[in-house]
């Protein structure tokens, strides 16, 4: 069996230019392969299709425990001493091909900090996708500001930007597109609205390091692009988050807000805290780990391209399986999670959960994506919260209620099954034995019906 493997170039090249199958050389076993006299499905008390281990996640060498140690013995922790973060911010900026680069405490904190820093500020609203994870939609409630759905494309699993014009309302300041799972939103559009309406873009990259939409890196497509290196992520540290922008003045005032309102720059020194800020600095401890993880970002990246791109081509083959589609424009996913659409009815409409299931038993890990977050009963505690009641009419909050119907998103909530992005940094034969695992699950769907 053929295991090319993809420089970064080739890659690139294959994505962008939508020849996959050039580099998709190695066969799986057709459907037919499976014999029904064969097995029977490993959650039936069959032999499972995967019986090895998957590759772990955090994965570190000895290249980060010197300076660790060292750095430990200087005493040096914090940013106020702190030449790894600013080497760390140097690095990430030239790697995303940005100005600047501030490292934060988290993703979440990233995304409070560029909202102040726009002056996005309590009673405004802000449009966001829905299928993310709660912190997407969690720092516009911690500002005190609405979060209005945009729907979602199920076929891309991003913002539908069709869906956000009739959404914007006198009191809309920004758009937070998230690229979830690592693919790239149509940013394009959105930031044609955006234009058009006078409101700042804030990406939301908190899953999409080394993701490209024409070339260009997600997170640097809008005003400021935010990014997480919690221990799950792509690039990871424990904890951590980044703030991208080639604007010098939100910078400024991002780095001031990061450090307790301190100035910085062309923040002036009117007194020792010239504007309203808080704590959200890293630690040069997650500085270094993060230097020293990206070492191997960019070669993970190409494994993990790699992989999908196979998987991309052999699943759609199976019925009832619908990989992911790259929206307008995007050219790479960073692949933080793989997703597909799981179309119960071409499986005799066993439960997406009962699918998943029998995929796990059969070896392979997966899960369901996000739920209908939109109407989460903690959305309605914080509209019904005293702030909310005192920043918007009952008149707004009953139209944002009677307008929060995302058919697209639902369809997708449905529909979802994620792979984590440690599975996409295994074997070709790990790769292959998803496929088969579906591949059976597909032939002896009678099993599961019983
Ligand atoms: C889409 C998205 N946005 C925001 C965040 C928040 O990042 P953090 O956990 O670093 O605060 C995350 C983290 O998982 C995320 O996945």
């Amino acid at each position: 069996m053929g295991t090319r493997k993809l420089t970064r170039r080739q890659a690139i090249t294959a994505a962008s230019a939508g020849a996959l199958g050039t580099f998709v050389n190695w066969s799986f076993p057709s459907l037919s392969i499976v014999r029904k006299d064969q097995t029977k499905l490993a959650i039936s008390g069959g032999p499972k299709i995967h019986s090895g281990n998957w590759p772990e996640w955090p994965v570190w060498d000895q290249s980060a425990e010197e300076g660790i140690i060292e750095m430990l013995h200087s005493g040096r922790w914090w940013r106020g001493g702190g030449e790894h973060i600013a080497e760390f911010e140097k690095k990430y900026a030239e790697l995303m091909g940005t100005k600047r680069c501030l490292a934060t405490a988290s993703g979440s904190t990233a995304l409070i900090t560029s909202m102040k820093a726009f002056g996005i500020d309590a009673g405004d609203e802000v449009i966001v996708s829905p299928f993310t994870f709660i912190a997407s939609y969690n720092v516009i409630f911690m500002n005190k500001v609405l979060p209005v759905f945009a729907d979602t494309d199920p076929e891309t699993f991003l913002i539908d930007p069709s869906t956000i014009e009739s959404k914007i309302t006198e009191r809309t300041t920004a758009i937070i597109p998230v690229h979830i799972y690592g693919l790239p939103c149509d940013m394009d559009s959105i930031n044609a609205i955006a234009k058009k309406h006078n409101l700042k873009v804030i990406e939301d990259a908190c899953q999409a390091w080394l993701a490209e939409y024409r070339g260009k890196k997600a997170g640097t497509l809008g005003d400021a692009g935010c990014f997480s290196f919690q221990n799950s992520k792509n690039l990871p540290s424990g904890e951590g988050g980044a703030i991208l922008s080639d604007n010098d003045e939100f910078m400024d005032r991002c780095y001031s807000i990061h450090n307790c309102g301190r100035p910085y720059r062309s923040i002036r020194r009117t007194s020792d805290y010239p504007i309203h800020g808080t704590n959200f600095r890293m630690q040069q401890f997650q500085a270094l780990i993060l230097i020293s993880q990206m070492e191997r970002i960019l070669k993970d990246a190409d494994i993990r391209l790699g992989n999908a791109l196979c998987l991309d081509e052999k699943l759609k083959e199976i019925p009832g399986i619908i990989p992911y589609k790259l929206a307008d424009g995007a050219t790479r996913s960073a692949y933080h999670l793989y997703p597909f659409r799981y179309i119960s009815k071409e499986f005799d409409n066993i439960p997406k959960e009962r699918f998943i299931r029998a995929l796990n038993a059969e070896g392979i890990p997966c899960s369901g994506g996000y739920g209908p977050q939109n109407k989460d009963g903690l959305i309605e505690d914080q509209l019904t919260s005293k702030g909310f009641k005192r920043l918007f009419s009952e008149t707004r909050l009953n139209q944002w209620r009677e307008e929060n119907v995302l058919p697209g998103n639902d369809q997708l909530c449905n529909e979802a099954v994620i792979f984590y992005q440690s599975m996409l940094l295994g074997s070709r034969n790990d790769m292959e034995d998803i496929v088969k695992a579906i591949t059976k699950i597909y032939e002896y769907r009678a099993e599961l019906k019983a």
